[in-house]
């Protein structure tokens, strides 16, 4: 009880708020204990019960007070098109808000395939010119938790893992978990033994969808995705996508939405 809590800005930018969501919902550990518990999240524009002057009036003060010891969170992509104009916030640009409160952060963690790759604003054409953070933060280290948005689960527990052990998790050349991102779901998917004896949904109305059988012909795109879906699963391990019935969309995938034609080619 006399710990202090890890010190916690987090920032939104380019992005649609899921990864928000998503975290919200951790099941183990869960999210309530965190919050309460584990770190302090001084400023985030959507679960604070602040909002504008005093808001930012929060994360100045603990920017000044937790300088070199805050972790920095980064929801959303940053548009460097028109000097940054087409995200704005408290009247200062993305790029401006993230270079200031990346310059006092210990580390960031870059949430969701906006932060991580740029996702959907960066899908051509790309008319806000969108990057993730990593294109514009050079002097930190950064934990890219792409998906979109990531596991509850995985947040939780990349958050945890820099609370209980005070640095970063192991991370692979892209700079993900390895913890979670080491192997594709392909890897880990219930219906590969269907993969491997030829066995292939053809279309999504066919018998062969009624049975289960692997969903790559129509789309799915596990065999090259890196996450821990087919193993942790959603909404408190109950399901994933290819439990549902579709394919994986490769929303973890570095080059998501400009991969494929459309989310059912290759
Ligand atoms: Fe939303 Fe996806 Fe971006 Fe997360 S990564 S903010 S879920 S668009
Ligand atoms: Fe692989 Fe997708 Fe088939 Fe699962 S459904 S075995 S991930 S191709
Ligand atoms: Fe995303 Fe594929 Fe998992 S679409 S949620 S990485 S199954």
């Amino acid at each position: 009880a006399t710990t202090p809590r890890l010190p916690v800005i987090w920032e939104h930018f380019q992005e649609c708020t899921c990864c928000s969501e998503s975290f919200i919902r951790s099941d183990h550990p869960i999210v309530a204990d965190i919050i309460l518990d584990k770190i302090s999240l001084d400023y985030t524009l959507t679960l604070m019960a602040a909002s504008g002057h005093q808001a930012e009036a929060a994360k100045k003060s603990t920017m000044e007070k937790y300088k070199g010891e805050y972790i920095l969170c980064v929801e959303g992509s940053v548009p460097i098109g028109d000097d940054g104009n087409y995200c704005v916030i408290a009247g200062r640009t993305a790029i401006d808000i993230l270079k200031e409160s990346a310059a006092g952060a210990k580390a960031i963690i870059a949430w969701g395939s906006c932060a991580t790759t740029g996702c959907v604003q960066a899908a051509k054409p790309n008319p806000t010119n969108a990057v993730p953070i990593n294109k514009i933060i050079t002097d930190k280290p950064i934990i890219n938790v792409p998906g979109c948005p990531p596991i509850g689960e995985v947040m939780a527990g990349v958050i945890v893992h820099v609370v209980a052990f005070g640095k970063l998790p192991e991370l692979d050349s892209q700079g993900r978990p390895k913890a979670f991102y080491s192997k594709r779901v392909h890897d880990s998917c219930y219906r590969r033994p269907y993969f491997d004896a030829g066995l292939f949904v053809e279309s999504f109305d066919d018998e062969n969808a009624k049975k289960g059988y692997c969903l790559y012909k129509v789309g799915c795109k596990g065999p090259s995705t890196y996450n821990t879906c087919g193993n942790m699963r959603w909404n408190g391990g109950i399901s994933y996508p290819i439990q549902s019935g579709h394919g994986c969309l490769g929303c973890s995938a570095p080059d998501f939405w400009d991969a494929a034609d459309s989310f059912y080619s290759r």
